[in-house]
């Protein structure tokens, strides 16, 4: 029997969300997982991408038991007393690797939805996507590609996961910058310090709640205010370059509400309203092109569909 799951990209943190707020994008990764009948053929993973950088990324990723993908089918059979045997996964990926926009998040979702439909669905959403954050470490990119739309949720101290799907004003667009460099999320952790200043951590709490509020009166004026933080990206600013000119260069256009890292970038992610989508463009390549740095910007919806299994 054979199961394939098409999963949405995800942009998470939306500025002072770190860590909590995320959202689903209409580009998609398809994952496909068939057990084998044949005794001892162990695990066979597959991916396939059409962009080229992408393949080469692919030769470092493990293709056995330290798969991520593998590592949460197995968490999942054995939540259920079993263990998986012989399986082969497929991976078409679409969603650029390395880039922030919620790959990894994908494949697990996906590999998780596969396995729990071949298993006669023992798993419910909640257990699905307490399983796909242990295996990411944080749930700001699962949740939202597991339930699709804009999702606020929290790991608690049980390990539990408490999720809202929020409603994103469908008049605001999404424009994401998509450099030609990488940036794994290892090492964009890796900068973080251990510890904040409370004048920071008070600031966010003060900045997500605004957000949330903004986001639901569709208040443009708070938004513009709402997506500050002090927590992630002004450490990763160093890992950018040109992050800090773009996010400048936008900060006093009207019909901007804001640029912010997508993620752990390096991908920058520009919500705007009625606002010129070419000089969106013409902004970022003028900053980007200079340094090197290829783009691929696209202006996108949010998708409103989590996870699907392919009929
Ligand atoms: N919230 C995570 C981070 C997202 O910023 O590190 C990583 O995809």
């Amino acid at each position: 029997m054979k199961v394939s799951v098409k999963v949405p990209a995800t942009s998470a943190n939306i500025g002072p969300g770190f860590d909590c707020l995320g959202l689903a994008l209409p580009i998609y990764n398809t994952i496909t997982i068939e057990e084998t009948v044949l005794p001892g053929t162990g695990i066979e993973i597959n991916m396939i991408s059409e962009d080229a950088a992408d393949e080469m990324i692919f030769d470092d990723i493990p293709k056995d038991e330290n798969n991520i993908v593998y590592k949460a089918v197995e968490m999942l059979y054995n939540s259920i007393g079993q263990e998986p045997s012989e399986l082969k996964i497929n991976i078409q990926s679409q969603i650029p690797i390395t880039r922030g926009l919620g790959s990894s998040a994908a494949v697990i979702v996906g590999g998780l939805i596969a396995a729990n439909k071949l298993l006669g669905s023992p798993a419910d959403e909640t257990a699905l996507l307490s399983i796909a954050t242990e295996v990411e470490g944080h749930p700001d990119n699962v949740a939202p590609a597991i339930l699709g739309g804009f999702v606020l949720s929290s790991q608690e101290d049980d390990g539990s996961i408490t999720y809202r799907k929020l409603n994103w004003p469908e008049e605001w667009d999404i424009t994401v910058c998509i450099p030609d460099f990488e940036l794994s999320t290892n090492i964009a952790r890796s900068v973080l310090p251990e510890a904040v200043p409370m004048q920071d951590a008070v600031y966010n709490a003060k900045h997500l709640a605004m957000l949330i509020e903004a986001v639901n009166t569709k208040d443009e004026k708070l938004m513009k205010t709402a997506l500050h933080d002090k927590l992630h990206q002004p450490y990763r600013e160093k890992l950018v370059p040109g992050m800090k000119e773009i996010m400048e260069a936008f900060k006093h256009e009207d019909g901007v509400l804001g640029c912010v890292l997508s993620g752990a970038g390096p991908t920058l992610l520009i919500i705007s309203h009625k606002y010129d989508l070419d000089k969106i463009k013409s902004t970022v390549r003028e900053i980007w092109e200079p340094q090197s740095v290829k783009v691929d910007i696209r202006t996108l919806k949010v998708e409103p569909e989590g996870a699907q299994v392919l009929e």
